[in-house]
């Protein structure tokens, strides 16, 4: 198990590229399941999820060569494997393989992924959507054993716009009989992006990135290109990472749009974005203010931004309030920065923190992919040196991160950690 040795506030001056978007590769190569032809993803970044899903696929019978940021997936010869726990239980987004194989096979096998870091977090709006369209569902041995003698097109109502069930229902859809409408659809820009791929094979998707999705489902979809979004939430981490450090260091490759929540937020604290030569550089305030944030899904401000805003927060004027909405169990970075001399107080869904008495490094430890990438920025902006450590929760999300953070000038080293 390796740690990051980190001194803090150097000055970060230069360019950082925001990657391909975890949360678009994830469904977009369970959606290449879809079809009996090879799909062509690209700008895919190179992560642990990634490299998971890609091992998924494979062990469910599809031919999947990576080069680069380049994936052919060639899912023609699949034999209706399962998804076993251990890799379900590594990665969530593994059961979003189960619509695609229910469409195309008329079953499907596949781990339930038990609970995470972050929360209980199920996946029962995932199977009543599936159930609406027909599939019989069972859990048997820890298993989702899903059958249908054909999906047929259903509407759809979400109890809560869940990011993971909206895009599991539109990829089964595409292969259904008939139109499935989705509504209280989660309207992230992912899904935007599924939709993109979707259509691309022949599928009628309408209405992605709005509350209704509808999808008319064909018989059979082809084969295509697709290149992945920029990673939002990689964009909005190094903003405030440039804020932290000087700002002088602008985000390339991202898009703003995709950030209004995260922008509405900075300005209320005094800071403006500007964009200049296809980057997105954040203006340091004369003050930053303590601004308080509740995590909505999407276009509210992402909950996958929250332990990020925490730690700008810890160096702002004043008291801000930070509520989190989406998961349960979400705080977990919070004893982390008591450590390095944050004041934080949680309670419930609620974190009050009082800013401006800045951070001290200390040793840390990594709960879960956000909170990871927090430490970091906190480890980057405080006094002296800290070590971060189980940080395999960052390879899953964050691609060359080490090699990112030294190139604008960071004191960061990667190391075995003994015992
Ligand atoms: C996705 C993102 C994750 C992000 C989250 C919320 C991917 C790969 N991951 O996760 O980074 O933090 O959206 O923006 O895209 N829920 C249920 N039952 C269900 C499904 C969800 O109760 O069947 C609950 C969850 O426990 C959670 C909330 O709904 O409290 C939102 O979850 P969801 O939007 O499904 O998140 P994911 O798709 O897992």
């Amino acid at each position: 198990m390796d740690k990051l040795v980190i001194r803090g506030q150097n000055l970060l001056a230069g360019p950082i590229t925001v990657s391909g978007a975890k949360n678009a590769a994830l469904p977009v190569m369970a959606a290449s399941l879809l079809v009996s032809a090879p799909v062509r993803i690209t700008n895919v970044p190179a992560l642990k999820d990634v490299e998971t899903m890609a091992n998924l696929l494979r062990r469910l019978g599809a031919d999947v060569r990576a080069e680069g940021d380049e994936y052919l997936i060639d899912a023609s010869k699949l034999d209706g494997g399962d998804a076993p726990y251990e890799l379900v239980r590594t990665m969530r987004a593994s059961v979003l393989v189960l619509g695609p194989l229910l469409a195309r096979f008329g079953k499907a096998r596949v781990s339930l992924p038990g609970g995470c870091a972050i929360g209980t977090r199920p996946i029962d709006f995932h199977l009543k959507g599936l159930a609406a369209m027909g599939a019989e569902i069972g859990i048997n041995g820890g298993y989702v054993e899903a059958r249908t003698a054909g999906l047929k097109g259903a509407h759809i109502a979400l109890e809560f716009p869940s990011v993971g069930a909206t895009e599991n229902i539109m990829m089964a859809a595409a292969l259904a009989d008939g139109t499935t409408v989705i509504n209280n659809a989660a309207r992230e820009p992912e899904i935007c992006d599924l939709g993109n791929i979707l259509r691309s094979m022949g599928a009628g998707v309408e209405g992605d990135g709005t509350g209704v999705v509808s999808v008319v489902g064909r018989r059979s979809l082809s084969g295509c290109h697709h290149r992945l979004i920029p990673d939002r939430l990689e964009a909005g981490t190094w903003l405030l990472l440039s804020l932290l450090t000087g700002c002088n260091m602008p985000v390339r490759g991202a898009r703003r749009a995709d950030i209004q929540a995260l922008e509405a937020a900075l300005f209320e604290a005094g800071v403006r974005i500007e964009e200049k030569a296809g980057a997105l550089h954040a203006i340091c305030p004369d003050r930053l203010k303590g601004t308080d944030v509740i995590t909505q899904p999407h276009p509210g401000f992402p909950t996958d931004m929250q332990a990020q805003w925490m730690v700008l927060m810890c160096h702002a004027q004043g008291t801000s309030v930070i509520r989190e909405t989406v998961f349960e169990n979400r705080f977990q970075h919070v004893p982390e920065l008591l450590r390095m001399g944050a004041d934080i107080t949680v309670r419930g869904n609620t974190a009050v923190v009082k800013g401006g008495s800045g951070l001290r490094g200390a040793p840390v430890m990594v709960s879960d992919l956000r909170a990871g990438i927090a430490l970091v920025l906190a480890a980057l902006s405080a006094e002296g040196v800290s070590e971060v450590r189980r940080i395999y929760h960052l390879d899953r999300g964050y691609e060359r991160l080490v090699e990112k953070l030294s190139a604008v000038g960071a004191d960061i080293r990667r190391v075995p950690q003994a015992g």
